[in-house]
């Protein structure tokens, strides 16, 4: 089975494209094979792996409800990511009068090579719009990144509104992996009270925490991932506890889907 993840949080960030590169690279460690999707316009993700991409041919392809199979191209350290770029801020506009605009990228994937990977991981826009719906339709797993701070509560509370829409809309079978604190100062007395808080209103709240680490940011720079660039980097091992607890916690997804 392949297991399709969105990263999402509408928030600007929050640690969603360090967490897809970050999780990407620790389960490809772990023998995964990953897929990396960017399907931000705004290209953060190709960026961070090398890679350009107009998002001409992602907008065609989801437009279309084609195969994704030949906008993959090998990044650095051989991973496997569809690029994106500016072109793609035309997709919203132009599928918002769309029949079953909602399910396009469900329908492209459906239609592509998707057993080649373990996971596929959706780095998502900072905004719930048709493309993270999109995102959140194909999905089958939703995971949060959320940043400790006063200002990531209300859009965290529009998030869980719109999971809960997409899932009686157009994907009743998405789950919501967890929340995952990122950028996390201890020293701040606010993150502890926000995630004594989280903890205690949730109970998906992953156990690893991400710490403020300077060589994430560094790590995008240098088009390398965290593992590749500070393998003992708190940040690389931040990420490697993640993807142990996230593939721990999505055992029974794959093994209900073998049965
Ligand atoms: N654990 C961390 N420690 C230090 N810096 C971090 C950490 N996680 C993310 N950052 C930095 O925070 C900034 C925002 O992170 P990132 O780009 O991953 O967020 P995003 O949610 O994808 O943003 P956007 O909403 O713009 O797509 C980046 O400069 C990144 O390098
Ligand atoms: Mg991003």
């Amino acid at each position: 089975m392949t297991l399709i993840v969105a990263i999402a949080n509408q928030k600007g960030g929050a640690a969603k494209t360090t967490s897809t590169c970050g999780l990407g690279a620790a389960l490809a460690e772990r023998g995964k094979r990953i897929l990396l999707c960017d399907l931000d316009p705004q290209g953060g993700l190709s960026d961070a792996f090398g890679v350009k991409g107009s998002g001409g041919e992602l907008f065609g392809a989801l437009y279309r409800r084609e195969s994704l199979d030949s906008l993959v191209v090998s990044a650095s350290s051989g991973f496997a990511v569809i690029p994106n770029g500016p072109l793609m801020e035309g997709f919203v506009p132009a599928a918002s009068t769309q029949e079953e605009r909602e399910s396009f990228l469900k329908d492209s994937l459906k239609k592509s090579r998707v057993e080649d990977f373990d996971f596929i991981l959706l780095d998502c826009p900072p905004r719930l719009d048709l493309i993270s719906t999109n995102a959140l339709t194909a999905a089958h797993t939703v995971l949060i990144p959320i940043i400790l701070e006063a200002p990531s509560i209300t859009p965290f509370a529009t998030l869980l509104q719109q999971i809960s829409v997409v899932q009686k809309k157009w994907n009743p079978g998405l789950s919501i992996s967890g929340v995952v604190a990122c950028k996390v100062d201890f020293r701040d007395n606010q993150t502890k009270e926000i995630l004594t808080w989280l903890k205690s209103s949730r109970s998906d709240v992953y156990e690893t925490v991400i710490r403020k680490n300077t060589r994430l940011s560094e790590a995008h720079n240098t088009k390398l991932p965290v593992t590749t660039y500070a393998p003992e980097s708190s940040g690389a091992q931040n990420y490697r506890a993640l993807a142990e607890e996230f593939e721990a916690r999505h055992t029974k997804q794959f093994q209900k889907a073998a049965n």
